[in-house]
């Protein structure tokens, strides 16, 4: 399966390795989602593969819980890698394109990742791959972003001609993917967090300096500043504008 979408990954790279620096400021829901992902593994794994690592946020909570284990970390963007490596000891980093790892036959005992699935570009093929490399009884955590993150913009946006940048997938989706690698004990959820900002413009800062972008990329003149002007008008709330993001969560084991 293919996106509907292509992703520029060169693209996605560059901008997560520009975001680098202001990543931890900007990654307030990102933070709260790896809290919970780490909170759903009910294993003591001794070998632990971490896909889109970032700064380093979940591998330092893996590498405080996990004392034992070997713990591989991935991500494309090297800035982050730079930066995971200065906060957490004792990983082994790796600047790779997950969809393109050299991946061990049934090798790990968990496979995490939190808040970088939406940007894989062959969902099915790099799921079934990673399904591979768990070794028996191992377990696959991940969360991602569902298709009702953001729908103000897209609702301002659709009004105006203009389509969302990235298709983001439902949880009964992954669920199949899942279920398609030949992986058991599926449990699937997803839920929707609100963030306030003080207007559009700083939501949509927020969500660049955090290295996302989820808006379509080529906006005619005077699209994006009126779908701004009618963002605050019609979303605001008491503490400026609110966005919606949806969060869904996924385990499976071998
Ligand atoms: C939103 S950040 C999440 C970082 C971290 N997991 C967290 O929760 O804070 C997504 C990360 O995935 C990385 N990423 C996205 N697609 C990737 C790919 N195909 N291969 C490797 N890394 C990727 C980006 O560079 C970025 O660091």
């Amino acid at each position: 399966m293919k996106r509907a979408l292509r992703l520029d990954k060169q693209a996605i790279q560059r901008r997560f390795d520009r975001a680098a620096d202001a990543y931890d400021t900007f990654s307030v829901v990102q933070r709260a989602m790896a809290d919970r992902l780490v909170e759903s593994v009910e294993r003591d794994p001794l070998s632990i593969l971490e896909l889109g690592c970032g700064t380093g946020y979940l591998t330092a909570l893996l590498r405080e819980r996990f004392t034992d284990a070997a713990i591989d970390a991935v991500d494309f963007a090297p800035a982050m890698i730079a930066r995971a490596s200065e906060r957490v000891p004792n990983v082994r980093f790796v600047v790779a394109d997950i969809e393109e790892l050299e991946l061990e036959p049934e090798w790990y005992d968990l496979i995490v990742s939190s808040a970088t699935f939406q940007w894989l570009a062959e969902p099915e093929q790099t799921i079934a791959r990673l399904a591979g490399s768990l070794d028996r009884r191992g377990e696959l955590h991940f969360t991602s972003f569902g298709p009702r993150t953001f729908w103000e913009l897209d609702e301002v946006l659709g009004e105006l001609g203009c389509e969302r940048g990235l298709s983001l997938l439902p949880a009964e989706k992954w669920e199949t993917l899942l279920a398609g690698a030949g992986l058991s004990r599926i449990r699937a959820h997803s839920y929707e967090e609100r963030f306030s900002y003080p207007d559009c413009a700083a939501f949509l800062r927020s969500v660049k300096s955090s290295g996302a972008g989820y808006a379509p990329r080529v906006l005619a003149p005077g699209t994006l500043s009126e779908a701004m002007r009618r963002y605050d008008e019609r979303f605001d709330d008491d503490a400026g504008v609110s966005a919606t993001y949806e969060i869904v969560a996924l385990s499976a084991e071998r």
